[in-house]
């Protein structure tokens, strides 16, 4: 794969913001939701993870997210997630990751700064009194109310200071990558329209690419791309 124009696009920018779905963890063996394997017990995320659900069905809402933090638990890091890693401790300030994704991955990868635009799956908060515990399972708050996973369902609004930081990084970043996304649920896919309207480059990774038009776009898998992409080119 020869991406030297590509490699350096990246050297030459000065603010790059990483853009990232659940493609970024398929081949963790991570299940994207609109690939083949996103259905859960015959029904789509748009279904279970909204708060309407897990009012008339919270046993099996948990469960959903108990199937999937015990999935995590056993995935590891693919070459993808270490390149990325490893790319963004070099670079430091000079870049920031955004992600839709709520398995912690990244994080686990090195990567210093994470924005978790949904949440993260790792912590419950309590739906009464809003009291956060970094616990999964937790049950009953000590007020009565009861604990949820910490992710944005359907129909939510994202976290505040993690949507604010995220739209000031990608209107001011001169490189978004974007990296798994299908992009098509708001308002996080909105900030790469954001991002082009701002002037910023945006380099998709994708085997298949959603953002043909606007973007400049690798087709390719995150682990067989992102290794190559963010080596130096004279390496
Ligand atoms: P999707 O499942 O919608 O899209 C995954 C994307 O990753 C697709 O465009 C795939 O082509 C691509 N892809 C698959 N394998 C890949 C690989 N190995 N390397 C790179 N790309 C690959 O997932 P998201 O776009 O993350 O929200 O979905 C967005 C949001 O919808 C999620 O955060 C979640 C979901 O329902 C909430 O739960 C609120």
């Amino acid at each position: 794969m020869n991406l030297i124009r590509e490699q350096q696009l990246i050297l030459q920018s000065e603010k790059v913001v990483v853009f990232t779905g659940a493609g970024m963890s398929a081949e963790s063996g991570v299940p994207t939701f609109r690939g083949k394997d996103g259905l859960w017990r015959g029904r789509r995320a748009e279904e279970i993870a909204t708060p309407e659900f897990f009012a008339s069905s919270p046993e099996e809402v948990l469960e959903f997210y108990r199937w999937r933090r015990e999935l995590l638990k056993h995935v590891e890091l693919h070459p993808g997630h270490v390149a990325l890693g490893e790319w963004t401790k070099k670079r430091g300030s000079a870049v920031s990751v955004v992600t839709q994704n709520v398995d912690g991955l990244h994080q686990k990868s090195g990567c210093p700064e994470v924005i978790e635009l949904h949440g993260s799956i790792w912590s419950e908060h309590c739906q009464r009194c809003q009291e956060t515990v970094e616990e999964t399972d937790a049950g009953l708050c000590s007020c009565g109310g009861r604990f949820r996973p910490s992710v944005v369902w359907f129909g939510e609004s994202l976290p505040e200071k993690g949507w604010s930081r995220a739209t000031d990084l990608m209107s001011n970043a001169d490189l978004i990558l974007v990296i798994g996304t299908s992009a098509v649920v708001y308002p996080a896919a909105g900030l790469v329209s954001l991002a082009l309207k701002n002037g910023a480059h945006v380099l998709e990774v994708n085997p298949e690419p959603v953002l043909e038009d606007s973007a400049q776009t690798i087709c390719g898998t995150a682990a067989t791309v992102l290794p190559e992409l963010l080596r130096s080119p004279q390496a």
